[in-house]
């Protein structure tokens, strides 16, 4: 097998592969990092035992599951239940009750939900402020990752996923499955619905309360997260919140019809 080398001839075969992608899977890689993105697809090229670029492009093309395998192989699924928790306290003690005493029916949207930890953690705030159950609110996970959605839909989790999960809530809302992994309450779990959805191409969802957008959109352009920072901005009904990842900070939230609120947390204005 030929060894990859950042010459030219790789970063025509990459613009290439960024053609035929966007031809046949609608997946754009030009939103992408693109250091990033050529260190991930060498991982896969190899690993598929193809020797270049062009190779991984021509199969693509002809290849539907090997397609699906790369979307899924590039999008980077790390997470876990209750993760940065001082964020989750601050929704549970500021947020979700402001909220809930404006509307009585919630919709909150999390984008990029992984394997669904995310929106799990939500349903479990939810419930525990007693804001009227399962039937009232609705918590939407999304993800491009076909895969990680069918591991959300079955809710169940390793022990290093719950790191974060107190023992209370390990009793309340999880039941240990014999071989020691933890499966989500049933219902914690009719508060959620999953659905594919990709940031750089659908639709958003409207009129939404509380948009969680957490470690997303580190792999995109600047171009692309300003696309995304507006449009989830129009998402949100006037008074609805939208939270970031820690590391992701909105420069001029003004431009999108924003004012910071918290930390990493925007609120929509009237
Ligand atoms: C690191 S996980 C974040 C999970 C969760 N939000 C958290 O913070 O714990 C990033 C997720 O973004 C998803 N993703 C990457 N590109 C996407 C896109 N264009 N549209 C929707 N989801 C995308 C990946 O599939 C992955 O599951």
């Amino acid at each position: 097998m030929q060894p990859f080398v950042d010459d030219e001839q790789t970063r025509q075969e990459y613009l290439y592969l960024q053609r035929t992608l966007r031809d046949v899977s609608g997946l754009d890689l030009r939103a992408y990092k693109e250091r990033q993105m050529m260190r991930r697809l060498r991982g896969f090229t190899s690993r598929k035992g193809l020797s270049s670029l062009r190779e991984l492009a021509e199969a693509v093309r002809h290849d539907r599951e090997l397609r699906q395998q790369l979307t899924d192989y590039l999008a980077i699924n790390v997470t876990e239940f209750f993760r940065n928790p001082e964020r989750f306290d601050d929704l549970a003690k500021n947020v979700l009750p402001k909220l809930l005493e404006r509307w009585s029916s919630l919709r909150i949207w999390s984008a990029g939900c992984s394997i669904g930890s995310e929106p799990y953690s939500l349903a479990i705030l939810l419930e525990e402020l007693n804001a009227g159950g399962p039937e009232k609110h609705r918590v939407l996970g999304t993800d491009i990752d076909r895969e990680a959605l069918e591991e959300a839909r079955q809710a169940v989790y390793t022990e290093d996923r719950l790191k974060e999960v107190s023992p209370e809530r390990r009793r309340r809302f999880f039941t240990r499955l014999p071989d020691g992994r933890w499966q989500v309450n049933e219902r914690v779990r009719r508060y959620v619905t999953f659905a594919q959805h990709n940031l750089l191409e659908d639709p958003y969802p409207q009129d939404q309360h509380l948009i969680l957008c957490r470690n997303v959109i580190i792999y995109f352009t600047e171009k692309a997260k300003k696309e995304i920072f507006a449009k989830m901005a129009a998402g949100l009904a006037p008074g609805g919140y939208l939270l970031v990842g820690s590391t992701e900070t909105i420069f001029y939230p003004e431009r999108y019809g924003l004012k910071s609120a918290a930390p990493f947390l925007y609120v929509r204005e009237e």
